[in-house]
């Protein structure tokens, strides 16, 4: 009877609590695809935390959405645990007899497509690494659970959506008459809207990692056939590659911005570096930006003049803090970034050859995946990951059932030669054994009052930085609901090509004319990125959404106590 009494007293203290926050018991998850919001949603309502969830679904991810990966790619965790902000880099690194010339011809020329196609194009894969050490420190259920899902789906297959029929067939064109070969068609060539997708090599590789951990992946059978594959091809990754990867656990970049505290990826990652410059110079024209409507040409010309300054800085400092001095400090300093923004002509664009790089010369002393995810006890995941292109190199490691990155293009293959995503790099970004690639990757959270007030990121190389950063414009300042302020049109410019700014999905003409009137090159871009982002709201519920570029879904549903 006193246990009856007590219950009673607890579940009405419960229900009292529910219902006077409500929001505090909100799961929020804004995925890629609908089955990994489905398999988040499920490893959240079993008792997983937020981590839990992001494991599992990264796993599912790995077979439902394979131009993404992932378990032959490398990414980026950032999360919010214990109302602390971590960060996880498990981003590729170069294999260790990887050198700075590798894709040089005699005439010291870069060897086109070597770095995106050729066998040495793929970094030492960082993704299970990852997986299983965010698991390890934060997750709450158990790791064969946390795979379930995924083998499940590798196993008994998915429906194949248009969106992925689409990226393959366009990749299976654009890689064949590059002059590499790779098996991308026997496992992806001939994929069929509405029919099923099963892949028995990857759920065995799944099955062998839920059985025997990361060992598996770096010492196990799923080591064998990755090396034994890269001495068939002529790769470069070893098993003592393998044996010598590690993530890297970082302090995330932060910033105090319009009262709220902006956290985001450090190197080597370029994003929160960029995205940080970007947020505090557009602080210095706040008034006219906040005022002009959005996206007029005036709004657009300002953003890129911020863009090209923060462009011009990642080109020549960013690269992997772990092999060269980034000076972030500098980089990041308010005055720095105010010094900056005064340069620019609110009516004209600079020269793009005029731009420099800010602190002077550097001394020495489109396909990705991003989901967004907030559980109930407050905790945060924002995590971006990635193969490089739609399906990396093409290359299906034979047996293991998965697709390896083509990381290695994240390099400078060559200083000033612009890489596929036309961004170029120096001596700091050069390739180095075990050295990891800079990435334009930048899982972002906002934190309001101590509490998580949005998670947010995207694909989309180096638009990356700029969708994330309009984003917040877009929240912030323009007061847009996510799902307006993710599917607005964005703009990117990232000061090469010279005055070029891409636009996705619209531009009217007007915008158009006046911006060529100014000296810009405008261009409707094919590919912008695909937002997934949780917001709070100002009644402490939570908003997620699914940018319309992509196939994403987003969820909120209460958690009942
Ligand atoms: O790390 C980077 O910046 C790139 N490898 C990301 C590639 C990407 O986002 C492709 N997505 N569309």
């Amino acid at each position: 009877m006193r246990f009856y009494k007590a219950s009673l007293f607890h579940i009405g203290i419960l229900f009292l609590l529910a219902m006077s926050s409500a929001h505090a018991y909100q799961h929020a998850v804004a995925m890629p695809d609908s089955y990994s919001a489905k398999v988040a949603q499920q490893i959240l309502d079993r008792g997983g935390n937020a981590v839990d969830a992001a494991v599992a679904a990264s796993f599912s991810l790995a077979v439902t959405y394979p131009e993404a990966g992932n378990l032959g790619g490398g990414g980026f965790m950032l999360m919010r645990v214990h109302h602390h902000d971590w960060f996880l880099d498990y981003r590729e690194s170069a294999p260790a007899a990887a050198h700075r010339d590798v894709f040089l011809n005699d005439e010291g020329n870069v060897i086109p497509f070597a770095s995106l196609l050729g066998p040495k194009s793929s970094g030492v894969p960082g993704q299970v690494m990852g997986l299983w050490q965010a698991h390890q420190r934060f997750g709450h259920l158990r790791w064969q659970e946390v795979l379930a899902p995924a083998i499940a789906l590798a196993e008994q297959g998915f429906v194949i959506s248009p969106d992925l029929v689409e990226v393959a067939s366009w990749y299976s064109g654009w890689s064949s008459d590059k002059g590499y070969t790779n098996n991308f068609n026997t496992y992806f060539g001939n994929l069929v809207v509405g029919e099923r997708l099963v892949q028995p090599e990857l759920a065995a590789t799944l099955k062998r990692l839920a059985r025997d951990g990361v060992r598996e992946f770096y010492h196990g059978e799923t080591a064998d056939l990755i090396v034994a594959h890269q001495q068939q091809i002529g790769g470069l990754i070893t098993h003592q590659d393998l044996a010598n990867y590690h993530a890297i656990w970082r302090e995330p970049l932060s910033v105090d911005w319009q009262g709220k505290r902006v956290v985001s990826a450090p190197p080597p990652s370029s994003g929160g570096v960029a995205l940080i410059q970007l947020l505090q110079m557009a602080e210095q024209h706040q008034n006219p930006l906040q005022t002009e409507s959005h996206n007029s040409a005036q709004y657009i010309h300002i953003l890129a003049e911020l863009k090209k300054r923060a462009y011009a800085d990642r080109a020549e400092y960013l690269g992997d803090s772990d092999f060269v001095t980034v000076p972030i400090e500098k980089l990041l300093d308010p005055a720095y970034s105010q010094q900056r923004a005064d340069e620019i002509n609110l009516n004209q664009p600079s020269d793009t050859e005029a731009v420099a790089p800010g602190l002077g010369p550097w001394q020495e002393s489109e396909q990705t995946s991003h989901f967004s995810i907030v559980d109930r006890w407050g905790n945060a995941v924002a995590s971006t990951f990635t193969l490089n292109m739609p399906f990396g190199n093409g290359w299906v490691v034979p047996g293991a059932g998965f697709l390896m990155n083509n990381e290695m293009d994240d390099f400078s293959a060559k200083p000033g030669v612009p890489n596929l995503y036309g961004v170029i790099g120096n001596d700091a970004n050069a390739i180095a054994p075990n050295k990891r690639m800079l990435s334009s990757m930048s899982p972002t959270l906002v934190i309001a009052d101590q509490k998580i007030d949005a998670v947010l990121g995207t694909p989309g190389g180096s638009t990356i930085i700029t969708s994330v950063f309009q984003t917040l414009l877009n929240w912030y300042w323009f007061d847009m609901p996510s799902q307006q302020a993710i599917d607005a049109t964005r703009v990117h410019h990232q000061l090469w090509p010279s005055q070029q700014i891409g636009f996705h999905p619209s531009l009217d003409e007007d915008t158009q004319q006046q911006l060529r009137d100014m000296g810009y090159q405008v261009e409707a871009r094919r590919f912008f990125g695909d937002m997934q982002v949780i917001k709070r709201q100002a009644d402490g519920t939570l908003e997620a959404a699914s940018d319309q570029r992509g196939r994403g879904e987003s969820r909120v549903w209460p958690q009942p106590q």
